[in-house]
């Protein structure tokens, strides 16, 4: 049996209004993080929605014989819906198992979370990605790696080919691998978490495109570029600009929010050698200060308005 406390609509000086939280990661508090929770809540109010900001640590998740419980610490009620800027995925099951719509889901979140799953969600639905080819499992007591059958993998691509972990965030755990000496210290430093070779998309060296998409719309673009890495992430220095996507951008986009189910995310796109968008990544927990800084777009409009047509 699911149990929930009482929640939904809140009636308001006789007007139904929405109550809504935004969750974040309470041991993540710095301000880059805390920055989208609060343009949701701010932006949440002039829209007469009740937005409260929880931290994911000042809830107690139970699963007992009686059932699914969710205790916030100073008891307030639970949300009509809830805004998910977190990859607490136990958390994001836990409210979709007391029926509380969650966005994004718990689904999407797990798949861009690990990005093994992102690619073979990607695939699957036929997406323009570089070809990926995903490292079989290895246990964390393997004591000795079967180099032999990851150089066979190798054979997919010609150096230089990216290598890059599951987990990872920042352009940290993303590599270009140039020779097998390389390959096999990587390999060895990875170990037993999982990863995957890639082609590199040379066109695309220290470039990419940030496009936001909530529902089936693009709302924002950037232009990252760095003069000295191959990768266009800002915190490893790229400089960034706004940017018009072109429909095939917005198209390809688009399906990729799709294929991993987000309800809005930020979307990387590499730049082929003839100009055509290539899916990099597809992140559902998109960092937005810099959408609002050189574009002007506050994207918690679009994401509230979205979720309220949805509810
Ligand atoms: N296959 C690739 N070819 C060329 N550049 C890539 C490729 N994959 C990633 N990059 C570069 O590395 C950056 C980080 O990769 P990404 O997959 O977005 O990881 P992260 O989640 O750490 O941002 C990208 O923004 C892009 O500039
Ligand atoms: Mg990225």
């Amino acid at each position: 049996m699911v149990q929930c406390y009482k929640f939904t609509f809140l009636i308001k000086k006789g007007a139904i209004i929405l109550n809504g939280w935004v969750i974040y990661n309470g041991h993540l508090a710095a301000e880059a993080f805390l920055q989208f929770p609060k343009q949701i809540k701010k932006t949440g109010s002039e829209k007469n929605i009740e937005i409260n900001v929880v931290a994911n640590n000042h809830l107690c998740y139970q699963a007992t014989k009686n059932g699914v419980y969710l205790k916030h610490a100073e008891g307030w009620e639970l949300p009509s819906f809830v805004i998910f800027h977190d990859k607490d995925i136990a958390l994001a099951r836990q409210l979709e198992l007391l029926d509380i719509p969650v966005y994004n889901n718990a689904q999407s979140i797990e798949i861009c979370d690990n990005k093994v799953l992102m690619y073979q969600h990607l695939a699957k639905k036929n997406v323009n990605i570089p070809k990926t080819v995903i490292a079989p499992k290895i246990f964390s007591n393997t004591t000795t790696i079967e180099l032999e059958s990851f150089l066979t993998l190798a054979k997919e691509f010609s150096y230089p080919f990216i290598m890059k972990e599951g987990y990872g965030s920042f352009g940290e755990q993303v590599y270009l691998i140039h020779n097998e000496e390389e390959y096999i210290a990587r390999i060895k430093a990875i170990y037993d978490k999982p990863f995957v070779l890639q082609e590199f998309v040379d066109s695309s060296y220290g470039r990419d495109i940030r496009i936001f998409v909530v529902g089936d719309k693009v709302v924002a673009g950037l232009k990252r570029s760095s003069d000295i890495d191959f990768r266009a992430n800002v915190y490893l220095g790229s400089k960034v600009e706004g940017y018009h996507a072109s429909p095939a951008e917005k198209e390809l986009a688009v399906a990729a929010a799709k294929a991993v189910g987000a309800t809005y995310c930020g979307v990387d796109l590499l730049i082929g050698k003839n100009g055509e968008p290539i899916i990099c990544e597809v992140n559902t927990n998109a960092h937005v200060a810099n959408i609002l800084k050189h574009t002007g777009v506050n994207v918690a409009e679009p994401i509230l308005d979205h979720i309220i047509t949805q509810l």
